[in-house]
């Protein structure tokens, strides 16, 4: 089956069945999509799928066929996505391990919030990170938003 990874088209050929997290980090080895819970609470291995932000641990390969999907290390080719610059300045991460989710589930809501207020981001952003960096995610969002 066909789909497309970070602008590439791939050609997956094996069960169709198989969570499309893993399809990423074991079959195209793309390892910045995190495991963390593995039944779509934590939001490590956030990915887009047509642009939107979606839990990969749960989901089926077979469920993106045809489709474009995003993982971190297609958000921008050199770490220039407004997210990312605003994540550097503000030195968010702590362990890092939510990281790649929270900056994946952010750049989403940038799409649909371009200037988001604090219950927008509480709202959308729904990831957990066990380091607390919740301060900070919010104040590189804001950032981020007026780059
Ligand atoms: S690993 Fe997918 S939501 Fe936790
Ligand atoms: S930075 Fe450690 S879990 Fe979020």
């Amino acid at each position: 089956m066909q789909f497309h990874l970070n602008g590439r088209p791939v050609d997956f050929d094996g069960d169709k069945q198989t969570p499309l997290l893993w399809v990423i980090r074991d079959w195209a080895q793309l390892t910045g999509t995190k495991y963390g819970c593995g039944i779509a609470q934590c939001g490590a291995c956030t990915v887009h799928i047509d642009g939107a932000p979606t839990r990969s641990c749960v989901l089926p390969v077979e469920a993106v066929e045809g489709r474009k999907v995003t993982t971190i290390e297609g958000l921008s080719k050199d770490r220039s996505h407004p997210i990312q610059k605003a994540w550097i300045e503000k030195d968010v991460p702590q362990c890092g391990y939510c990281q790649s989710g929270m900056i994946m589930a952010a750049a989403a809501l940038l799409q649909e919030f371009p200037k988001p207020t604090d219950s927008q981001i509480n709202d959308t952003m729904t990831n957990l990170c066990r380091c607390a960096t919740y301060h900070r995610i919010r104040e590189a969002i804001h950032a981020a938003a007026n780059a």
